[in-house]
């Protein structure tokens, strides 16, 4: 089988955001485009990383509409730039924890991650790739622009333009040229590992008890892991996992479990006769969302719960070395780090910024608002984990989700959180809007807003603590005396137009205050949002489009 040069020209805006490549199917469907990432990737691995000859890379993806096309033409890609071998997911699919695990076990190279995460798929939704280093982490930012410049330079890419398609269905060893296809199943290796972390036997007998789990897969890749955990290891009831089968269009709907679209979970758990328990995951199982009956965990709450109780879960017994959050993240885990004794970081917005800090043993526990949370055991976040997590808890203390949360804010105060994503704005005027609020800065602090006094405004920069690399503008921060703080920075994760998220967020020590609804507590941060920001003005929108 001869290796071929094909000829290419550039793509304008290959550039990865803070998850990888992300655009429309239609537009990875153009011919060339993704082959242009990935040899751009191949081309700048030498020199980032070192020689690809003979190594070993991992490739999988969500299982999303276009997932088993690019498999097959970045393992030709991949043959044909000198890798020996390549462990691809069962079917080329791959949770993304999964992945990561799969490249820390086999000591891989690194590894190619085939998802949009939550965005919708389909023909009209979104796919995306991204890579990930031997960590078993998403590749830090000096990769990635490493890779948008290649792109933007170059000119041919490495296939095996006679091979044909190679079977993923059968697992075991193949050939492809000289190189190595090996096909895993990744459901058992997860499933080991978490049961490495957790207490199965205690949760085996939560079940056995009686008590009751819905698990949301959306439809995507978490089902199988669920499935075999829950349903296979703890003896859970079947029917536990709903939405478990994993479909390229993810059933139609939008696998991002939040208050706005895991709205089925939210109705099942309401009510005397619902489940003790609900958990959701995302189009690539990575991202979680915990409920209780008629009780929903906000993400920051959640790795704060996490932390605070972790000794009570056999693979944390000794103790965190300290606690990761994104910036936009709520300060509930910084109470709780306080109270330990331990560092809590505050990091940019994506999982990429926790790698160092795991690696170098600074953090245990890290998590995002956006849903994410993780540990050591990876380097993304993990949806069934964090489930599991929250499992462990109610199996040990005999105490439901609602009791933990509750206990846990008389001890360390609530923290009402808040996002509001403003969908869909023009670009330019998003643009403008962040412009001119970045403008506003100097003249802000030290005023006082709706009745709060702005303590401190300023764009957050992060210098990291382990390789000293920086990453600027951030995300412009309003930080008020009293704790309260809001937040305004664009996604890098959409495909069309931009998105604003304002993360909004009130520190409540009095428990009397506790049981305020959150939007109605949040209201004064909310109207100087708008004040400050002009959102309405510049966006052209009355209302935000998501609250979570
Ligand atoms: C979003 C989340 C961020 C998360 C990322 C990938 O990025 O806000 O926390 O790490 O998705 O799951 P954004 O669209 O805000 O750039
Ligand atoms: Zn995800």
């Amino acid at each position: 089988m001869s290796v071929a040069s094909v000829r290419t020209q550039p793509f304008a805006g290959q550039r990865p955001g803070t998850s990888g490549l992300r655009k429309k199917v239609t537009v990875f469907q153009q011919p060339h485009y993704l082959e242009n990432f990935v040899q751009a990737l191949f081309d700048i691995l030498p020199e980032q990383v070192g020689p690809v000859a003979g190594q070993t890379l991992v490739l999988g993806g969500d299982g999303r509409f276009h997932n088993r096309v690019a498999v097959q033409t970045i393992l030709r890609m991949a043959a044909a730039n000198g890798f020996g071998r390549v462990l691809v997911g069962q079917g080329g699919l791959l949770s993304t924890p999964a992945a990561s695990a799969v490249i820390r076990e086999h000591g891989a190279y690194g590894g190619i991650i085939l998802s949009a995460s939550h965005n919708p798929g389909g023909p009209d939704g979104d796919f995306g790739i991204k890579y990930n280093i031997a960590n078993g982490g998403p590749a830090p930012e000096k990769i990635t622009e490493a890779i948008y410049a290649r792109t933007q330079q170059i000119q041919a890419y490495r296939t095996l333009p006679g091979a044909g398609e190679v079977d993923l269905q059968t697992l075991g060893r193949s050939e492809l040229g000289a190189m190595v296809v090996q096909v895993i199943d990744p459901v058992a290796d997860h499933a080991e590992l978490m049961e490495k972390l957790f207490d199965f036997d205690a949760m085996r007998a939560w079940f056995a008890a009686g008590h009751r789990m819905r698990f949301d897969a959306m439809s995507a890749i978490g089902g199988p892991y669920a499935r075999a955990v829950l349903e296979g290891r703890l003896g859970a009831p079947l029917g536990t996992v709903v939405n478990g089968e994993p479909l390229e269009d993810f059933g139609g709907h939008h696998p991002d479990p939040n208050p706005a679209h895991a709205t089925e979970l939210i109705a099942a758990l309401s009510g005397p006769d619902a489940p003790d328990f609900g958990a959701a995951s995302d189009g690539d199982a990575d991202r979680n969302m915990i409920l209780g009956r008629d009780f929903v965990v906000t993400p920051s709450d959640s790795l704060a719960v996490l932390a605070a109780n972790a000794t009570l879960v056999p693979g944390y017994r000794d103790g965190l070395a300290g606690i990761a959050r994104s910036m936009p993240t709520s300060c509930a885990a910084d109470a709780v780090a306080r109270a330990l004794g331990i560092p809590c970081y505050e990091t940019p917005t994506g999982w990429k910024f926790f790698g160092n800090l795991l690696d170098a043993g600074r953090a245990t526990l890290c998590g995002e608002e956006s849903y994410g949370t993780g540990s050591n055991h990876v380097r993304e976040k993990d949806g069934l984990w964090a489930v599991l997590f929250w499992l462990n808890l109610q199996a040990a203390t005999g105490q439901s989700v609602e009791a933990l949360v509750r206990a846990h804010w008389a001890r360390f105060g609530r923290h009402y959180y808040s996002r509001h994503d403003w969908e869909g704005i023009p670009v330019e005027r998003a643009d403008a809007l962040m412009a001119a609020l970045r403008a506003k800065l100097p003249t802000l602090a030290g005023t006082t807003l709706q009745g709060l006094r702005l303590a401190q405004a300023d764009d957050f920069a992060y210098t990291d603590p382990v390789d000293g690399s920086v990453s600027r503008q951030q995300g412009v921060r309003l930080l008020f005396e009293g704790g309260s703080r809001v937040v305004f920075r664009l996604s890098g994760t959409g495909t069309e137009g931009a998105t604003l998220r304002v993360y909004l967020e009130r520190f409540e020590a009095d428990a009397r205050q506790h049981d305020l609804p959150t939007q109605q507590a949040l209201a004064p941060l909310i109207a100087l949002a708008d004040e400050v920001a002009a959102i309405r003005q510049h966006s052209g929108q009355a209302a935000p489009t998501v609250i979570t």
